[in-house]
Parts: structure tokens; C-alpha cells; sequence
């Protein structure tokens, strides 16, 4: 039939001819092309049908939860190709994934949500089924190995809108009270894994030398003790997250010297202390910055984040001695090293030799955060070359995978929406309000200025921190950077907490610029609320911390309208205020309390007293 129809109509068959000459060239283009991007690439993605030989079996022991871990990870290891080793030692961020079939072809072993980066409408269910979307594309990969989710939970789980923000690290090492970090700890936990997060990247157990540096609030101030005391606590918090189905996993970070950097030493033009060198001898770098972290090992940690700076001009990301000479040798550690945001790449000049670098000196899970496909490639190669070995490739893997089960991830039920009622509960906001109350300062008390009387009769309030939960709650809140204003956060102000104490005969007035021009007799207080916009890391990074030219003029302004000037100062680090504190008669340190500024009421007005010590030096 198709011969004599050929016959009957030759032009056509010539036709066919050509066409198949042309659906020939196409195709061997095709395939050059596919060649050329596998080169380019260079990532060798196995095929389907040898994976779906192997992962058809039912000899599976790694998912019996009655097994000791380390059974479960032998079992685990020798079912492995190298392809799915290299996928669990990636951390990538969420946002760079835009197909969830990407995470079960690279078999990618871990996400983050970096500062900001939530489902599009943050509320707790949306972030639940957003990580639970995620993990179930894990489920279509031949061993179905769950994925390690980490965010920064730091001052709460304040991504998710309702979220309880307690006050920043800077606000508790004012306390200096590590049952309460512990507790702070376990309930930000317990909000995290409500929403299916396992993994806060926190502790942060930075001593911080140089209140210029931006991310001296993420830090429990510049005590050596009383970092490594609160950092335990706040470590075994969060490890004190579990149920029969899961135990959370704290995060020990920066390793190591995070705040021992010089300020002018950044390597970012951007930034001035934030990955920036520490010059430092051996004797001194352990006996500040190493004592928080031998206790975090000694007390459970199971993964530390190795820190962006250099000490004497080399990247930690890429020291031996100090990851795997020190920490896994010396200290013990047992667990995964993470390296930091992009922090494999900053070791030398080219993306492949600076990732040979670093996993060879120690780290075993890579942070890309965002190329997995050449952080993968890369591995690959190197694996070939022998550049990294096989051995540190297992070392890594096994690191991982026994935390993963020691989490429980493998065992646990798809995390449902039960639980989120604990997200900015009750309970949470009484804590929250606790802290705040334990951290305030009393930086002056003139004559006894304070505490205030709740039956005053007038109370003028102003400044720019007066009526602004954004400002309250600083950087890491909402977004990355933080929010300047009453969106995104669900909490009381200091001026909402100020008029829910006062007596009802107290007139209380509220300009945000202190204009009070109308009013004749000086008011029985003044308070002024001011303080730094909110930031983060080395965008954080300041010359002088000081107030801003508009808060000054609103404190002047207060000063001629009040009878006594109280300034109340909402701040991540100590500012420069020496030329001004004489005018004043009483001042506060409010740090960056968080949602609950009921804490700070409850001191101002004498409902408690002030307990709260200086976490750092405060020239005055
Ligand atoms: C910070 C870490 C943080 C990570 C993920 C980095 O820039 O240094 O503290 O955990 O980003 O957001
Ligand atoms: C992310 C943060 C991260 C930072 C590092 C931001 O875009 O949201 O999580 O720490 O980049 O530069």
C-alpha cells in the first residue's frame, strides 16, 4: 500500500524523502543541542529507568523507626548513588526554586527560607502548605529522603504574620536569665514547627566587639559567659521542640569570631564590618569567641553555621585547622557543618576551586543558595577528579543524614494545620511580655524620675518608635531588612501599652513629631520614643549609632512641654547619646522588644522593677 502510493504520486514521495532528511537533521540538532547543554551544564543527570530499577525494592530498613540511627544510616548510605549523596549536602533557597519537579530530579536535600521569603500571602496555613508542597516533592524520589528546612527563626518565628515576636538576642542577654532564653526558645520553636520548619538557624553566639557592626542585635552582647550561658539555653530551647513524631534543630553560628571583625575590613564595598577580617592570635580567638561554641557542642548542637569572615586574612569557610582540626576534631562535633549565604564561593577566585575549598577543609551541607545545577556540577567533577574524595563526600552525607533522623523527618506524619492555633498565642505574648519586662535598662534616673505614676494627669508622647511595631521589632521581621510602620506585625505599640496602663483620668497625648503647640500648662511627663530604623547584617553596619536629627528635635521639642523628659530608647546596639543624656531625666534601654511593649510599661510604670542588665558597654 504505502509502495504504490509512492509510485502513484512521486512528487510526494520525494517529498518524504526530504522531509525525513529534514526531521533527521533536526533531530541530530536537537541532540546536539541537548549535548550542549548537559555540557554547559555539565550536570549528568541519571536516567529515570536505572533509578526506578533500584528504588522498586522493598528491603527498605532505613524507614524502620525501631532500628538506632546509625543502622538506618548505613542502610541509607549503601542504597545511595553519588548523585543523591551530592543532592542532601545542598541548602538552597526557596525562591530559587521555580518548578517543584526540580527538587525530585536533583534530589535536593534541603531549602531555606531566606529573610522575607514566604508563600505569597504569609499567613500560618499558607506557610504550612507551602512547606508541605515541598516535602512531598521529595516523595517522588527513589528513596524518598525528606528535606531539612531552615529558616531564621531568631526573635521568633517573625516571617509568619501573627507570629509572637519576642525581643531581639541583644534585648535577652540583658536578662541574663537562661531559663527564660530557654523557654523564648522552645516557644519560637514550637511556632516554627507549627507551620512543618524543623530548623531554626539560630543560636547566635557572636561575641560582638564594635557596636558598628550591623548585626550586633542578633547577639547576646559582647560577654563572653554570658553568650555561651544564654546560647546553650537558647539552644537546648529549641531542641526542647519535640513530640513523638520530631525534635527541632538548632543552628550554632556564626563559627567562629562573627563580631571579632575589624570595622574597614569588609570585603563587600557595601558593608564595613560584616565579612570583614579578625586579626586575632590562636590564644585569643578561643578564648572569647570558641567558649560559646564548646558549650553549644558539649550541650547538643547538631549543626553550626561557619560564619563569612576571614581571621588573619583566610575564610573560615575554607580553614581546616579551624573546622575540622578544631570543631569536629578538638570540640568533638559530631553533626553537619552549614556554610553561610553563599559563603563557598568567597573562599578563592573560582566558584569550582573555592567549593573544593570548603568542603575539603569541613563543611558538609553548602548554603549555594541559589545555583544547585553548578553547585552539583561542580561536585561531580571534583568527585571524578579525586579533587574531593569519596570519603569526605560519605563523611558529609552521613553527617547530614544522622541529624535528619535524629529530627525525626523521616518518621513523622505530614505536619498538619492543628497546630497552628500556638502561633502568637496567649501564652506566647505573656512570655514575650515577660522578656521584655526582664530587659529593660535603666540608663539614668534622675531625682527618681521613674517609675511614672499611672494618675497623672497629662502625658504627652512622641517620637519615631512611639507608635511603630516595625521599629519595635527591628530586622528579621516580616522581611529581611524589616518593616518601617503598623503592617505585617500583630502587637502592641509603646504609645497602645502606654494608654492601656494609665488611669482613665490621665490625658494622654500622641504626636508623632512632638507638635503639642496647642497646649498651654507643661505637661506632668514627656516621653519621648525614639531609636534606629530597622536593619540587618552589613547593611547594619554604621559609622556612629546615634539618633537621627528628627528624634533629636522631637526630644528638644518635649523637653520646654514637659515637666520631666523620659526618653526611651528603641535600639539594636548602644547609641550616642552623651551629648544629650544631661537634659534628660530618666533614659531606658528598650533594645528591640518585639510585638509586647506591655514589657515595657510594666517597668516604666512600677509594676516591676528594672532587672535588666547592660549587655554591652553604653558610654554615657
Ligand atoms: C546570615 C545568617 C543567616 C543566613 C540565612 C546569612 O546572610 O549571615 O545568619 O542564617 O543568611 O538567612
Ligand atoms: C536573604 C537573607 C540573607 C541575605 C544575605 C537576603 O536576600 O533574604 O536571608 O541573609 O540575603 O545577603
Amino acid at each position: 500500500m504505502y509502495f504504490s502510493h509512492i509510485t502513484k504520486n512521486p512528487s510526494t514521495s520525494f517529498g518524504t524523502g526530504k522531509k525525513i532528511l529534514f526531521f533527521t537533521i533536526l533531530f541530530v540538532l536537537l541532540i546536539i543541542g541537548v549535548g550542549f547543554l548537559v555540557v554547559k551544564n555539565n550536570v549528568m543527570v541519571p536516567a529515570k529507568d536505572i533509578l526506578s530499577e533500584r528504588c522498586n525494592q522493598d528491603d527498605t530498613p532505613y524507614l524502620d523507626q525501631t532500628l538506632p540511627v546509625a543502622k538506618r544510616v548505613d542502610d541509607l548510605m549503601g542504597k545511595m548513588t553519588e548523585w543523591e549523596k551530592i543532592g542532601q549536602m545542598a541548602l538552597i533557597e526557596k525562591n530559587s526554586i521555580h518548578d517543584l519537579n526540580e527538587i525530585t530530579k536533583y534530589n535536593l536535600g534541603a531549602l531555606l527560607s531566606g529573610g522575607g521569603a514566604g508563600p505569597k500571602v504569609e499567613t500560618p496555613a499558607a506557610w504550612l502548605s507551602m512547606v508541605n508542597n515541598f516535602q512531598n516533592a521529595t516523595q517522588k524520589t527513589c528513596l524518598k529522603i525528606p528535606l531539612l528546612y531552615g529558616i531564621d527563626a531568631t526573635h521568633g518565628h517573625a516571617n509568619v504574620l501573627g507570629a509572637t515576636v519576642f525581643p531581639h538576642s541583644i534585648g535577652l542577654g540583658a536578662t541574663r536569665d537562661s531559663d527564660l532564653v530557654r523557654r523564648i526558645a522552645k516557644a519560637t520553636a514550637d511556632e516554627m514547627v507549627a507551620t512543618g520548619i524543623y530548623w531554626s538557624f539560630s543560636p547566635n553566639l557572636d561575641v560582638p566587639q564594635d557596636i558598628r557592626w550591623g548585626k550586633t542585635y542578633e547577639t547576646f552582647g559582647s560577654d563572653a559567659n554570658n553568650v555561651a550561658t544564654l546560647g546553650l539555653a537558647y539552644l537546648q530551647g529549641v531542641q526542647d521542640s519535640s513530640s513523638k513524631y520530631f525534635n527541632a534543630l538548632a543552628t550554632a553560628k556564626h563559627f567562629i569570631g562573627g563580631g571579632a571583625m575589624e570595622y574597614g575590613t569588609a570585603r563587600n564595598k557595601n558593608f564595613k564590618v560584616e565579612e570583614g577580617n579578625i586579626t586575632l592570635s590562636d590564644k585569643s580567638l578561643r578564648q572569647t569567641h570558641l567558649l560559646p561554641f564548646q558549650k553549644a557542642v558539649a550541650g547538643g548542637a547538631r549543626a553550626v553555621m561557619v560564619g563569612t569572615a576571614t581571621w588573619n586574612g583566610v575564610n573560615n569557610t575554607g580553614n581546616h585547622y579551624l573546622l575540622t582540626d578544631v570543631l569536629k576534631k578538638e570540640l568533638g562535633f559530631s553533626g553537619f557543618v552549614v556554610s553561610d549565604w553563599y559563603g563557598v564561593y568567597q573562599v578563592s577566585d573560582t566558584r569550582y576551586d573555592s567549593l573544593v575549598h570548603s568542603i575539603n577543609a569541613g563543611v558538609d551541607m553548602v548554603m549555594t543558595p541559589f545555583e544547585y545545577k553548578d553547585f552539583m556540577a561542580n561536585m561531580q567533577k571534583a568527585l571524578a577528579s579525586g579533587d574531593i574524595s569519596q570519603g569526605r563526600l560519605d563523611d558529609a552525607v552521613r553527617r547530614i543524614l544522622t541529624v535528619k533522623f535524629n529530627t525525626g523527618l523521616f518518621d513523622r506524619p505530614e505536619a498538619v494545620s492543628g497546630g497552628l492555633s500556638i502561633i502568637g498565642s496567649a501564652k506566647h505574648r505573656v512570655l514575650a511580655r515577660e522578656a521584655v519586662r526582664k530587659s529593660q535598662v535603666l540608663l539614668k534616673n534622675e531625682n527618681s524620675a521613674l517609675p511614672l505614676s499611672k494618675l497623672s494627669g497629662q502625658i504627652i508622647i512622641a517620637g519615631s518608635a512611639a507608635d511603630n511595631l516595625g521599629r519595635q521589632a527591628g530586622g528579621w521581621t516580616t522581611e529581611w531588612q524589616g518593616i518601617d510602620g503598623n503592617y505585617g506585625i500583630v502587637g502592641t505599640t509603646v504609645l497602645e501599652a502606654i494608654k492601656n496602663t494609665v488611669s482613665k483620668n490621665t490625658n494622654v497625648e500622641y504626636s508623632l513629631e512632638g507638635n503639642f503647640s496647642k497646649q498651654e500648662a507643661l505637661a506632668d511627663v514627656g516621653i519621648a520614643v525614639v531609636g534606629e530604623k530597622p536593619y540587618a547584617e552589613g547593611w547594619g553596619d554604621n559609622a556612629n549609632p546615634s539618633l537621627s536629627a528628627e528624634d533629636l528635635a522631637v526630644i528638644e521639642k518635649m523637653k520646654v512641654k514637659s515637666k520631666k523628659l523620659i526618653v526611651i530608647i528603641i535600639s539594636g546596639r548602644p547609641l550616642d547619646i552623651k551629648k544629650y543624656v544631661h537634659a534628660w531625666d530618666g533614659v531606658v534601654a528598650s533594645w528591640l522588644p518585639g510585638s509586647e511593649a506591655s514589657g515595657i510599661t510594666d517597668t516604666l510604670f512600677g509594676d516591676y522593677s528594672f532587672v535588666g542588665q547592660l549587655p554591652i558597654d553604653w558610654p554615657l
